[in-house]
Protein backbone atom coordinates (compact mmCIF):
# COMPACT_ATOMS: atom_id res chain seq x y z
CA UNK A 1 0.00 0.00 0.00
CA UNK A 2 1.28 3.41 -0.85
CA UNK A 3 1.37 5.41 2.40
CA UNK A 4 1.74 8.71 2.13
CA UNK A 5 1.83 10.76 5.91
CA UNK A 6 0.48 13.95 6.97
CA UNK A 7 2.98 15.68 9.71
CA UNK A 8 0.54 17.00 12.63
CA UNK A 9 2.05 19.75 14.71
CA UNK A 10 -0.05 20.13 17.94
CA UNK A 11 -0.21 23.12 20.35
CA UNK A 12 1.86 21.32 22.81
CA UNK A 13 4.44 20.26 20.02
CA UNK A 14 4.60 23.54 18.93
CA UNK A 15 4.86 25.00 22.58
CA UNK A 16 7.42 22.21 22.89
CA UNK A 17 9.50 22.99 20.31
CA UNK A 18 9.83 26.87 21.17
CA UNK A 19 10.55 25.71 24.78
CA UNK A 20 13.77 23.38 22.72
CA UNK A 21 14.84 25.41 20.57
CA UNK A 22 14.59 28.72 22.65
CA UNK A 23 12.12 31.72 22.22
CA UNK A 24 14.24 34.16 21.26
CA UNK A 25 16.30 32.27 18.57
CA UNK A 26 12.46 31.45 17.59
CA UNK A 27 11.78 34.84 16.79
CA UNK A 28 15.07 36.11 15.25
CA UNK A 29 15.15 33.19 12.76
CA UNK A 30 11.68 34.07 11.82
CA UNK A 31 12.29 37.27 11.52
CA UNK A 32 15.37 36.35 9.80
CA UNK A 33 13.44 34.01 7.38
CA UNK A 34 11.00 36.56 6.43
CA UNK A 35 13.35 39.70 5.40
CA UNK A 36 14.76 37.18 2.54
CA UNK A 37 11.65 36.33 1.97
CA UNK A 38 10.68 39.90 1.65
CA UNK A 39 14.53 40.44 -0.71
CA UNK A 40 13.29 37.87 -2.73
CA UNK A 41 9.25 38.22 -3.52
CA UNK A 42 8.41 38.41 -6.97
CA UNK A 43 5.00 37.67 -8.13
CA UNK A 44 5.85 35.38 -10.97
CA UNK A 45 7.49 32.41 -8.53
CA UNK A 46 4.58 33.26 -5.22
CA UNK A 47 0.93 34.15 -6.29
CA UNK A 48 -1.20 35.85 -3.10
CA UNK A 49 -4.95 36.00 -3.81
CA UNK A 50 -6.55 38.65 -1.53
CA UNK A 51 -7.77 36.72 1.42
CA UNK A 52 -11.50 35.68 1.30
CA UNK A 53 -14.09 33.99 4.61
CA UNK A 54 -17.45 34.70 5.95
CA UNK A 55 -18.11 37.27 8.67
CA UNK A 56 -21.57 37.09 10.59
CA UNK A 57 -23.06 38.98 13.26
CA UNK A 58 -24.93 36.83 14.96
CA UNK A 59 -24.87 36.36 18.69
CA UNK A 60 -21.65 38.18 18.91
CA UNK A 61 -19.46 39.53 15.63
CA UNK A 62 -17.15 36.81 14.64
CA UNK A 63 -15.36 35.54 11.11
CA UNK A 64 -13.65 32.96 9.65
CA UNK A 65 -11.24 33.54 7.00
CA UNK A 66 -8.67 31.26 4.61
CA UNK A 67 -5.27 33.02 3.61
CA UNK A 68 -3.66 31.14 0.56
CA UNK A 69 -0.23 31.34 -1.25
CA UNK A 70 0.76 29.39 -3.94
CA UNK A 71 4.57 28.97 -4.28
CA UNK A 72 4.74 28.03 -7.32
CA UNK A 73 5.72 24.53 -8.17
CA UNK A 74 6.54 23.69 -4.29
CA UNK A 75 3.70 23.74 -2.07
CA UNK A 76 0.38 25.37 -1.18
CA UNK A 77 -0.14 26.85 2.24
CA UNK A 78 -3.30 27.74 2.99
CA UNK A 79 -4.43 29.42 6.76
CA UNK A 80 -7.56 29.34 7.84
CA UNK A 81 -8.32 31.61 10.67
CA UNK A 82 -11.23 32.86 12.76
CA UNK A 83 -11.69 36.24 14.64
CA UNK A 84 -14.06 36.45 17.45
CA UNK A 85 -13.60 39.46 19.58
CA UNK A 86 -15.88 38.07 22.57
CA UNK A 87 -13.99 34.36 22.77
CA UNK A 88 -11.50 35.48 25.63
CA UNK A 89 -14.57 36.74 27.71
CA UNK A 90 -17.41 34.57 26.93
CA UNK A 91 -15.48 31.06 26.18
CA UNK A 92 -11.85 31.75 27.86
CA UNK A 93 -10.61 31.32 24.64
CA UNK A 94 -8.19 33.70 22.42
CA UNK A 95 -9.76 36.20 20.18
CA UNK A 96 -7.58 34.39 16.79
CA UNK A 97 -8.27 31.12 16.55
CA UNK A 98 -6.61 29.05 13.29
CA UNK A 99 -4.80 26.18 11.64
CA UNK A 100 -2.64 26.11 8.75
CA UNK A 101 -1.98 23.42 6.42
CA UNK A 102 0.36 22.93 3.57
CA UNK A 103 -0.29 21.36 0.32
CA UNK A 104 2.17 19.09 -2.08
CA UNK A 105 1.83 20.98 -5.89
CA UNK A 106 3.16 17.47 -7.30
CA UNK A 107 0.11 15.84 -6.29
CA UNK A 108 -2.40 17.72 -3.58
CA UNK A 109 -1.14 15.40 -0.77
CA UNK A 110 -1.55 17.53 3.06
CA UNK A 111 2.54 17.08 3.97
CA UNK A 112 1.77 18.72 7.36
CA UNK A 113 -1.38 20.63 9.57
CA UNK A 114 0.36 22.65 12.41
CA UNK A 115 -1.56 24.90 15.16
CA UNK A 116 -1.80 28.82 13.66
CA UNK A 117 -2.95 30.44 16.82
CA UNK A 118 0.76 31.05 18.07
CA UNK A 119 1.85 30.54 14.91
CA UNK A 120 -0.54 33.80 13.69
CA UNK A 121 1.18 35.82 16.92
CA UNK A 122 4.77 34.85 16.29
CA UNK A 123 4.44 35.90 12.44
CA UNK A 124 2.54 39.11 12.95
CA UNK A 125 5.16 40.35 15.50
CA UNK A 126 7.78 39.31 13.14
CA UNK A 127 6.52 41.11 10.17
CA UNK A 128 6.34 44.17 12.85
CA UNK A 129 9.82 43.93 13.95
CA UNK A 130 10.66 43.85 10.02
CA UNK A 131 8.91 47.18 8.83
CA UNK A 132 10.35 48.65 12.00
CA UNK A 133 13.79 47.65 11.46
CA UNK A 134 13.30 49.95 7.62
CA UNK A 135 11.38 52.19 8.91
CA UNK A 136 11.72 53.58 12.17
CA UNK A 137 14.95 55.32 13.72
CA UNK A 138 17.78 52.93 15.17
CA UNK A 139 17.98 54.09 18.66
CA UNK A 140 14.27 54.25 19.20
CA UNK A 141 14.12 52.98 22.81
CA UNK A 142 10.29 53.85 23.85
CA UNK A 143 7.81 51.27 22.80
CA UNK A 144 4.05 52.09 23.18
CA UNK A 145 1.26 49.38 22.76
CA UNK A 146 -2.56 50.69 22.05
CA UNK A 147 -4.13 47.04 23.03
CA UNK A 148 -2.33 44.98 25.28
CA UNK A 149 -3.83 41.27 24.10
CA UNK A 150 -2.16 38.35 22.88
CA UNK A 151 -0.80 40.48 20.08
CA UNK A 152 1.11 42.74 22.07
CA UNK A 153 3.40 40.30 23.89
CA UNK A 154 4.89 38.95 20.18
CA UNK A 155 5.45 42.57 19.11
CA UNK A 156 7.16 43.61 22.06
CA UNK A 157 9.03 40.69 22.15
CA UNK A 158 9.61 40.69 18.10
CA UNK A 159 10.76 44.74 18.50
CA UNK A 160 12.81 44.15 21.37
CA UNK A 161 15.01 41.82 19.69
CA UNK A 162 16.15 44.76 17.22
CA UNK A 163 15.65 47.72 18.95
CA UNK A 164 16.92 49.00 22.30
CA UNK A 165 13.43 49.11 24.36
CA UNK A 166 13.80 50.48 27.62
CA UNK A 167 10.39 51.49 28.35
CA UNK A 168 7.69 50.10 27.38
CA UNK A 169 3.83 52.73 27.26
CA UNK A 170 0.75 50.91 27.41
CA UNK A 171 -2.70 51.42 26.84
CA UNK A 172 -6.00 49.36 26.69
CA UNK A 173 -9.87 49.87 27.69
CA UNK A 174 -9.84 46.89 29.81
CA UNK A 175 -8.05 47.71 33.03
CA UNK A 176 -7.17 43.95 33.96
CA UNK A 177 -5.33 43.62 30.63
CA UNK A 178 -3.35 46.77 31.55
CA UNK A 179 -2.70 44.93 34.76
CA UNK A 180 -1.51 41.69 33.79
CA UNK A 181 0.20 42.88 31.18
CA UNK A 182 3.58 42.82 33.20
CA UNK A 183 3.35 39.45 34.21
CA UNK A 184 2.77 37.93 30.94
CA UNK A 185 5.67 40.32 29.65
CA UNK A 186 7.72 39.45 32.36
CA UNK A 187 8.27 35.81 30.52
CA UNK A 188 10.23 37.72 27.99
CA UNK A 189 12.86 38.93 30.58
CA UNK A 190 13.27 42.48 29.40
CA UNK A 191 14.91 45.16 30.95
CA UNK A 192 11.92 47.43 30.73
CA UNK A 193 10.01 49.39 32.55
CA UNK A 194 6.04 49.11 32.05
CA UNK A 195 4.10 52.27 32.49
CA UNK A 196 0.00 52.54 32.24
CA UNK A 197 -0.56 56.02 30.24
CA UNK A 198 -3.50 57.32 28.34
CA UNK A 199 -3.40 57.21 24.47
CA UNK A 200 -2.35 61.13 24.15
CA UNK A 201 0.58 60.52 26.21
CA UNK A 202 1.81 57.41 24.18
CA UNK A 203 1.97 59.67 20.99
CA UNK A 204 4.03 61.66 22.31
CA UNK A 205 6.18 60.02 24.37
CA UNK A 206 7.19 56.91 22.07
CA UNK A 207 9.76 55.98 19.41
CA UNK A 208 7.46 53.07 17.91
CA UNK A 209 3.91 52.42 18.79
CA UNK A 210 2.29 49.13 17.73
CA UNK A 211 -2.06 49.60 17.81
CA UNK A 212 -3.17 46.06 18.29
CA UNK A 213 -6.73 46.25 19.16
CA UNK A 214 -9.96 44.68 18.71
CA UNK A 215 -11.75 47.86 18.28
CA UNK A 216 -15.44 47.19 16.33
CA UNK A 217 -15.94 47.82 13.06
CA UNK A 218 -16.95 51.46 12.64
CA UNK A 219 -15.98 52.89 15.99
CA UNK A 220 -12.16 53.69 14.92
CA UNK A 221 -10.36 55.68 15.17
CA UNK A 222 -8.63 55.04 18.51
CA UNK A 223 -8.10 58.87 19.05
CA UNK A 224 -7.83 62.13 17.04
CA UNK A 225 -5.55 63.89 18.67
CA UNK A 226 -1.88 63.58 18.60
CA UNK A 227 1.30 65.60 18.83
CA UNK A 228 4.19 63.30 17.89
CA UNK A 229 7.86 62.65 17.74
CA UNK A 230 8.52 63.26 14.23
CA UNK A 231 10.56 59.64 13.80
CA UNK A 232 7.68 58.23 15.23
CA UNK A 233 7.13 54.75 13.42
CA UNK A 234 3.76 52.93 13.84
CA UNK A 235 2.57 49.58 13.31
CA UNK A 236 -1.39 49.44 12.68
CA UNK A 237 -1.88 45.85 13.11
CA UNK A 238 -5.61 45.88 14.08
CA UNK A 239 -6.83 47.24 11.07
CA UNK A 240 -7.83 43.94 9.36
CA UNK A 241 -11.10 43.81 8.28
CA UNK A 242 -14.14 46.61 5.77
CA UNK A 243 -14.92 49.54 8.30
CA UNK A 244 -12.14 48.40 11.08
CA UNK A 245 -9.58 51.06 11.22
CA UNK A 246 -7.14 52.22 14.42
CA UNK A 247 -5.77 55.46 12.79
CA UNK A 248 -7.26 58.96 12.13
CA UNK A 249 -7.01 60.10 8.41
CA UNK A 250 -4.87 63.22 9.24
CA UNK A 251 -2.43 61.39 10.46
CA UNK A 252 -2.41 58.96 8.09
CA UNK A 253 -1.86 61.50 5.27
CA UNK A 254 1.45 63.15 7.09
CA UNK A 255 2.49 59.47 7.15
CA UNK A 256 4.28 57.09 4.64
CA UNK A 257 1.91 54.57 4.56
CA UNK A 258 3.43 51.11 4.08
CA UNK A 259 1.13 48.24 3.61
CA UNK A 260 1.85 44.70 3.96
CA UNK A 261 -0.38 43.38 0.72
CA UNK A 262 -1.88 47.04 -0.77
CA UNK A 263 -4.94 45.32 -2.65
CA UNK A 264 -5.74 43.37 0.45
CA UNK A 265 -5.11 46.71 2.85
CA UNK A 266 -7.27 48.89 0.16
CA UNK A 267 -10.35 46.65 1.52
CA UNK A 268 -9.16 45.79 4.58
CA UNK A 269 -6.62 47.51 6.16
CA UNK A 270 -6.03 51.59 7.59
CA UNK A 271 -5.72 52.41 3.55
CA UNK A 272 -9.23 51.90 3.09
CA UNK A 273 -9.43 55.73 4.51
CA UNK A 274 -7.07 56.73 1.47
CA UNK A 275 -6.80 57.29 -2.38
CA UNK A 276 -4.39 55.44 -4.22
CA UNK A 277 -1.85 58.35 -4.37
CA UNK A 278 -1.45 58.59 -0.76
CA UNK A 279 -0.58 55.02 -0.26
CA UNK A 280 3.11 54.61 -0.20
CA UNK A 281 5.21 51.46 -1.07
CA UNK A 282 4.28 47.87 0.23
CA UNK A 283 6.64 46.74 2.49
CA UNK A 284 8.83 44.13 0.29
CA UNK A 285 9.27 47.30 -2.27
CA UNK A 286 10.91 49.29 0.38
CA UNK A 287 13.37 46.40 1.30
CA UNK A 288 14.16 45.16 -1.97
CA UNK A 289 14.78 49.17 -2.69
CA UNK A 290 16.20 50.22 0.38
CA UNK A 291 18.54 53.02 -0.64
CA UNK A 292 15.09 55.00 -1.82
CA UNK A 293 13.69 54.56 1.70
CA UNK A 294 16.43 55.55 4.04
CA UNK A 295 14.65 58.88 4.50
CA UNK A 296 11.91 57.08 6.28
CA UNK A 297 14.28 56.41 9.80
CA UNK A 298 13.38 60.17 10.75
CA UNK A 299 10.16 60.45 9.21
CA UNK A 300 6.33 59.58 10.61
CA UNK A 301 5.28 55.83 8.94
CA UNK A 302 3.16 53.49 9.51
CA UNK A 303 2.79 49.93 8.61
CA UNK A 304 -0.49 48.79 7.45
CA UNK A 305 -0.03 44.92 8.64
CA UNK A 306 -3.56 43.25 7.70
CA UNK A 307 -1.86 40.26 7.51
CA UNK A 308 -0.09 38.22 4.93
CA UNK A 309 -0.26 35.01 3.80
CA UNK A 310 3.53 34.96 2.90
CA UNK A 311 4.11 35.42 6.46
CA UNK A 312 2.32 32.16 7.40
CA UNK A 313 4.15 30.08 4.83
CA UNK A 314 7.46 31.48 6.33
CA UNK A 315 6.39 31.09 9.73
CA UNK A 316 4.59 27.50 8.84
CA UNK A 317 7.91 26.00 7.03
CA UNK A 318 10.27 27.33 10.18
CA UNK A 319 8.13 24.86 12.48
CA UNK A 320 7.93 22.05 10.03
CA UNK A 321 11.64 22.18 9.68
CA UNK A 322 12.06 22.32 13.03
CA UNK A 323 10.01 19.17 13.64
CA UNK A 324 12.38 17.55 11.67
CA UNK A 325 15.18 18.55 13.41
CA UNK A 326 13.97 17.30 16.75
CA UNK A 327 11.83 14.62 15.87
CA UNK A 328 8.88 16.27 17.08
CA UNK A 329 4.79 15.56 15.85
CA UNK A 330 2.71 12.90 14.75
CA UNK A 331 2.66 11.42 11.33
CA UNK A 332 -0.52 10.34 10.64
CA UNK A 333 -2.40 8.76 7.62
CA UNK A 334 -5.11 11.31 7.15
CA UNK A 335 -5.95 10.92 3.42
CA UNK A 336 -7.42 7.68 2.58
CA UNK A 337 -5.44 5.89 -0.21
CA UNK A 338 -6.63 2.83 -1.47
CA UNK A 339 -4.45 -0.06 -2.14
CA UNK A 340 -6.22 -0.01 -5.59
CA UNK A 341 -6.48 3.42 -6.48
CA UNK A 342 -9.23 3.14 -8.93
CA UNK A 343 -11.67 1.41 -6.24
CA UNK A 344 -12.19 3.84 -3.16
CA UNK A 345 -14.20 1.18 -2.17
CA UNK A 346 -11.00 -1.81 -2.49
CA UNK A 347 -10.52 -2.52 1.56
CA UNK A 348 -13.87 -3.85 1.56
CA UNK A 349 -12.46 -6.75 -0.27
CA UNK A 350 -10.02 -7.34 2.99
CA UNK A 351 -13.08 -7.67 5.39
CA UNK A 352 -14.91 -9.37 3.35
CA UNK A 353 -11.94 -12.13 3.59
CA UNK A 354 -10.90 -12.00 6.59
N1 LIG B 1 -2.42 42.32 11.10
C1 LIG B 1 -2.33 41.06 11.42
O1 LIG B 1 -1.62 40.28 10.80
C2 LIG B 1 -3.08 40.58 12.63
C3 LIG B 1 -2.78 39.32 13.16
C4 LIG B 1 -3.45 38.93 14.33
C5 LIG B 1 -4.40 39.77 14.89
N2 LIG B 1 -4.67 40.97 14.31
C6 LIG B 1 -5.63 41.89 14.90
O2 LIG B 1 -5.03 42.41 16.08
C7 LIG B 1 -6.04 42.77 17.00
C8 LIG B 1 -5.68 42.21 18.38
O3 LIG B 1 -5.68 40.81 18.35
P1 LIG B 1 -5.43 40.00 19.70
O4 LIG B 1 -5.25 38.59 19.32
O5 LIG B 1 -4.35 40.68 20.49
O6 LIG B 1 -6.83 40.22 20.41
P2 LIG B 1 -7.15 40.29 22.00
O7 LIG B 1 -8.59 40.16 22.12
O8 LIG B 1 -6.26 39.34 22.72
O9 LIG B 1 -6.69 41.78 22.40
C9 LIG B 1 -7.32 42.93 21.91
C10 LIG B 1 -7.29 43.98 23.01
O10 LIG B 1 -7.76 45.22 22.45
C11 LIG B 1 -8.45 45.89 23.50
N3 LIG B 1 -9.28 46.95 22.96
C12 LIG B 1 -10.46 46.84 22.29
N4 LIG B 1 -10.90 48.06 21.93
C13 LIG B 1 -9.97 48.95 22.35
C14 LIG B 1 -9.83 50.36 22.26
N5 LIG B 1 -10.77 51.10 21.66
N6 LIG B 1 -8.73 50.96 22.81
C15 LIG B 1 -7.79 50.21 23.43
N7 LIG B 1 -7.86 48.86 23.56
C16 LIG B 1 -8.93 48.25 23.02
C17 LIG B 1 -9.21 44.77 24.20
O11 LIG B 1 -9.63 45.14 25.50
C18 LIG B 1 -8.18 43.65 24.19
O12 LIG B 1 -7.43 43.61 25.38
C19 LIG B 1 -7.35 42.23 16.45
O13 LIG B 1 -8.06 43.30 15.87
C20 LIG B 1 -6.92 41.26 15.37
O14 LIG B 1 -7.84 41.19 14.33
C21 LIG B 1 -4.03 41.38 13.19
Amino acid sequence: MNKITTLLLSASDVNLLMQKYGIDRLMDDLTFRLIKEFENFNTLDTVIPIRSGFNYNTDHVGLVEWMPVYKTGEEVVIKVVGYHPKNPVKFNLPTILSTISSYDTKTGHLKGLVDGVLLTALRTGAASAVATKYMAHPESSTLGLIGCGAQSITQLHAISRLFPIKKVLIYDTDIEAVKSFKNRSALLGLDIDVLHKEIVNILSESDIICTETSIDVGEGPLFTEYNNKPHLHINAIGSDFPGKIELPINLLKESFVCPDFTEQAKKEGECQQLTDDQIGSDLYTVIQNYDEYKHLKDELTVFDSTGWALEDQVVMDLFLDLAHEFKIGMEVALENISEDVKNPYHFLFKSVNV
